[in-house]
């Protein structure tokens, strides 16, 4: 497992779509879906057309976030690379790992994004400030590459 997380370790995980007369039904179940336990859920919703939410990262959460309604652009950025993410289906979640910068942005009228977490709500888990976000991140690889175990 790398020490130091990369935006290609995060990823989209295809959920399953029960379709049938009656409309539609996905389900996520423990670790079949989600590679964590989920210990807590929140949603975003009633963003104002041209907002930004997110701006910050994580020591060491790990989240799944779906677009259960509508769409936005999910931005991630390892200090390295960046990489845009947009979800518009609510059968589709996007893996984000720990010490990965994100922005969510455009999002549509009527938008709801899910988010499952790894970890209880800790104020003290966030990199809020992107310079402080960059210097955590040379901290754990001085040379600025990458360190697999
Ligand atoms: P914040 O993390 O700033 O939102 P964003 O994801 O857009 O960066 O959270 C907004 C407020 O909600 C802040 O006061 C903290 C609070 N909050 C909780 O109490 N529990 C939670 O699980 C989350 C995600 C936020």
């Amino acid at each position: 497992m790398p020490l130091l997380y990369t935006i290609n370790d995060c990823r989209l995980i295809q959920l399953d779509k029960n379709s049938d007369s009656r409309g539609n039904l996905t389900h996520i179940e423990g670790k079949e879906h989600v590679p964590f336990d989920i210990r807590r859920v929140y949603y975003i919703y009633d963003v104002p057309a041209g907002s930004q939410r997110a701006g910050h990262g994580h020591k060491n959460l790990f989240q799944v976030l779906i677009a259960l309604a509508g769409s936005f652009d999910v931005h991630l950025d390892d200090g390295k690379n960046k990489r845009t993410v947009l979800l518009n289906r609510p059968y589709e979640g996007l893996l984000i790992t720990p010490q990965i910068w994100r922005v969510i942005d455009n999002f549509s009228s009527g938008a709801v994004c899910l988010a499952l977490a790894s970890d209880r709500y800790d104020e003290s888990s966030y990199y809020r400030d992107y310079d402080q976000f960059l210097e955590a991140r040379k901290a754990i690889d001085p040379a600025g590459g990458i360190l697999i175990k």
